[in-house]
């Protein structure tokens, strides 16, 4: 947990998320779109926990009924017409009625916020005593963002939006965020003077600061230690740019831990990842949703680990795991396919062009090339060779293979379930085998060869002949 956890707590929070993203050319709202596997407006919503900040309402309009869902955790609250951020903000005056200190209002499109940010916007608030800190940013190219007007005094006197500017506001290079940390009180009586005579004929939340600076109270600005976390996503490309910050943020936290990341630019690590000391992580490969790795284990290159657990001394070679487990020093790869329930025990091996579902293989075990082993429970020090097969479905249901400790099957086996194959069995290579193997037995389920003597010189003969 990071240094800025639990510094807003007792503020509270108001999540923008009812714009409709119109530049995102989507059929999905804006904020449900996802960076590292996690919506944008959660990334937000997870930003304010960090913080401490247990009252979080959030503002939801456009697609609503895809919002929703994504931040149960949060009071919703629609706003019916989007008439601007301060039409936004004032829908929540129900639900903070009596709410009495800091609120902090976030855009629910900047999934690069931090903890430590909502935390020192509230503690400059509260120390300082202001109506509202908005947090700043200095652009090189401000266009499109609302100006920084600061007053002799250094405090903020006004926030000029773009389409308002006048041609030396225009030219002021510190920006509007966007977040802000406001007192309660002020907030909502300043928001119920705010009017929509600009440019935009909206009701602009930035009104709120001039309106507190009149009515005497301090208003005060916070540069951002680092402007990109308050990048907002309003198209793809922005979407772009902020999977790669949060790409090297995360590996940031996982190379200052102590693991090896090759080539950070192509490891995509979702932000619940965790990952041993000593783990070392290959080139093109994504490590997504609750997935662990153990110490000293490889994963990698080209693999993506979605939910998978993967112990300590692993090697995990261009492989896709789902909801798959290998135990310590298990193997995978070169290019397994693990999908759910898959379970590699300690020093299993799934080996080249192998897929496995729903299946258990025993410590020691080994599928090593180009097998499809379903449905099946396998023993401990197993061999199963090269193509061979479970037929795990009749086409209506799926059955089970059980394969006891010990046993030997043969390469290109067909194992038609329901079946089982006894502890220490022999399977001979090329058997479909749809009766049981007792232990310790020979299966054998293949027609006899037979020889014809001398049949390919003179089939040789005829055909130069
Ligand atoms: C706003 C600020 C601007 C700042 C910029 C930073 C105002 C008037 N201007 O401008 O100073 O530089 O953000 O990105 O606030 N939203 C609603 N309901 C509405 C309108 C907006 O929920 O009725 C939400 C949007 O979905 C978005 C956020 O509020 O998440 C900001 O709204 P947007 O329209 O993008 O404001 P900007 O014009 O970018
Ligand atoms: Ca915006």
């Amino acid at each position: 947990m990071s240094e800025g956890a639990k510094g807003a707590a007792g503020a509270a929070a108001i999540v923008l998320a009812a714009g409709a993203g119109t530049r995102m050319k989507s059929k999905r709202p804006k904020v449900a779109h996802e960076v590292l596997g996690r919506p944008l407006v959660r990334w937000v919503v997870e930003a304010a926990r960090e913080a401490g900040i247990e009252r979080v309402v959030t503002v939801v309009g456009h697609l609503r009924e895809q919002v929703e869902p994504l931040v149960a955790d949060t009071q919703a609250v629609v706003q019916p017409d989007r008439n601007g951020t301060a039409d936004a903000v004032a829908v929540c005056a129900d639900a903070l009625a009596g709410f009495d200190g800091s609120v902090v209002v976030l855009s629910g499109d900047c999934p690069l916020i931090t903890a430590e940010t909502i935390g020192a916007l509230v503690a400059a608030r509260e120390e300082g005593d202001c109506a509202c800190v908005v947090l700043t940013m200095d652009m090189a190219d401000p266009f499109g963002y609302g100006r920084i007007m600061r007053g002799a005094d250094g405090g903020v006197e006004r926030i000029v939006e773009q389409k308002d500017a006048t041609p030396e506001e225009a030219a002021v290079t510190e920006c509007n965020s966007g977040f802000y940390c406001f007192d309660a009180k002020a907030l909502f009586e300043g928001l119920a003077q705010v009017g929509n005579d600009n440019a935009q004929g909206e009701f602009y939340l930035t009104d709120v600061l001039e309106i507190c600076r009149r009515a005497g109270r301090k208003v005060a600005a916070l540069r951002a230690a680092d402007p990109a976390e308050c990048l907002g996503v309003n198209s793809r490309a922005q979407l772009a740019q902020a999977q790669a910050l949060m790409r090297d943020r995360i590996n940031g936290r996982h190379l200052a831990a102590g693991v090896t990341l090759y080539d950070p630019a192509t490891t995509w690590i979702g932000p619940d990842v965790q990952l041993a000391a000593d783990v070392a992580v290959l080139p093109n490969t994504m490590l997504m949703g609750a997935t662990t790795v153990g110490e000293d284990s490889v994963i990698g290159p080209n693999t993506r680990l979605t939910d998978t657990v993967v112990g300590a001394g692993c090697a995990v070679d261009e492989t896709v795991a789902v909801q798959a487990v290998l135990d310590d020093g298990a193997t995978a790869g070169p290019r397994a396919y693990l999908r759910p329930g898959a379970h590699l025990m300690a020093g299993a091996k799934a080996g080249t062009h192998v897929e496995i579902k729903k299946s258990t293989i025993g410590p020691g075990s080994k599928v090593p090339h180009l097998s499809y082993i379903g449905d099946a429970t396998v023993g401990s020090g197993v061999n199963i060779g090269a193509g061979s097969i479970t037929c795990n479905y009749d086409g209506q249901a799926k059955h089970a293979t059980v394969i006891g400790d010990g046993a030997f099957i043969g390469s290109d086996t067909m194992m038609v379930a329901p079946v089982s194959i006894g502890e220490r069995a022999v399977v001979a290579a090329g058997s479909c085998i749809t009766r049981d193997v007792s232990p310790d037995a020979l299966g054998v389920a293949r027609s006899r060869q037979t020889e014809v003597e001398g049949w390919a010189a003179k089939h040789q003969a005829a055909s130069k002949g």
